[in-house]
């Protein structure tokens, strides 16, 4: 796999930390001490599916492609206007082709999982061409009154053009089932002959300090596998691209690795976490700005509920 081109959107309202105090309790000091944001962009009048168009439609110029180019989509999201039909098929017809689409929920991990199932149809020659987008709203999981979970979230949408290369050097998928530390449960119908008490819960529920340790020794796992898989040292390693959830996961990671700060880059402070559009948008900015030299070795590690986490090693 190789990826031809990127592209990232993101709403147009600006939600800064200061603006947060009206809602509930909090400061910019405690939110930017604890987490590194200090803003996010957040949903307003958006449809989900339109950012992910604009993020799909620079990612096709940026690879020198046309929307009929492509074989396949696969969208990487967690909450979405529908339930069905899924947010690619909607994207699919906004960017006007007509390949088939299918919609992967990894949670924050849910880009990287998506990138692996584009590698599997890749290797299989069942497509060439393949858009990967993952586009996020956790604005609108999160309750408005809870400042303990509204902080941390912001919108947005990133993509890839991925085909046939060897820019891919390893993956690593895990998930071991805990559910506690982080969920969201929807409401469904109920029925004549259910006996089962309606959910209650309908917000995200998270145990941050559970969900840090386990984000932390995660990723440190992965990006340690990931170099013994391809035989690397970490001083071979250009630059990681972690999943921006918060600077003090990133910077514990960093600081067990002995690594230097500067390869392990943030936008989170203008983002906020962006669920499994972080990675994305983060890869698509670095790129614009030419940070991404021909032959560098990016390290890409998300984590999320599951939980589940998803990491790879490219070559640039
Ligand atoms: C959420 C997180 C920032 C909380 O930081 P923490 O240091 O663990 O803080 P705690 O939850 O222990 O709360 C400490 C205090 O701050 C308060 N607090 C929580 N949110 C607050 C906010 N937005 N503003 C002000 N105070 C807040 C708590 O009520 C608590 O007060 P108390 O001591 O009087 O009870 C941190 O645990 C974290 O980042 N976890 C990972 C979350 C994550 O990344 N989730 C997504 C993964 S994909």
């Amino acid at each position: 796999m190789k990826i031809l081109g990127t592209g990232s959107a993101l709403p147009k309202m600006t939600l800064t930390n200061d603006m947060l105090t009206q809602y509930f309790d909090t400061s910019d000091a405690w939110i930017s001490s604890r987490t590194g944001i200090k803003q996010r962009q957040v949903m307003s009048d958006e449809h989900l599916e339109d950012l992910a168009a604009k993020a799909c439609q620079q990612a096709l110029e940026n690879a020198g492609l046309k929307a009929s180019d492509l074989d396949f989509i696969i969208c990487s999201n967690v909450l979405d206007e529908f339930i069905s039909p899924n947010l690619a098929c909607r994207v699919q017809g906004l960017i006007n082709t007509d390949c088939p689409c299918i919609h992967v929920n990894g949670a924050c991990a849910g880009f990287i999982f998506a990138l692996s199932m584009a590698e599997a149809y890749l290797n299989s020659h069942m497509a060439k061409h393949i858009l990967v987008v993952a586009a996020e709203m956790p604005s609108r999981m999160v309750d408005w009154t809870e400042r303990g979970t509204a902080v941390l979230f912001g919108d947005g949408a990133g993509a890839v053009v991925v085909g046939e290369g060897s820019q891919l050097k390893a993956m690593r998928l895990s998930t071991k089932s805990a559910i506690d530390c982080l969920y969201q449960k929807q409401y469904i119908n109920s029925t004549p002959f259910d006996t089962q008490e309606a959910n209650k819960t309908s917000s995200l529920q998270m145990d941050g300090r559970e969900v840090f340790k386990l984000a932390v020794s995660a990723s440190m796992k992965d990006i340690k596998e990931l170099l013994a898989d391809c035989q690397l040292k970490q001083e071979d390693i250009k630059h990681y691209l972690l999943h921006q959830a918060n600077t003090r996961i990133l910077d514990s990671i960093c600081l067990h690795l002995k690594e230097d700060k500067s390869k392990f880059h943030q936008n989170i402070q203008r983002t906020g976490n962006t669920s499994s559009a972080s990675i994305p948008i983060l890869l698509d900015e670095l790129h614009r700005e030419g940070k991404l030299q021909q032959g560098d070795y990016l390290i890409l590690s998300a984590f999320g509920a599951g939980f589940s986490t998803g990491s790879c090693l490219l070559q640039w």
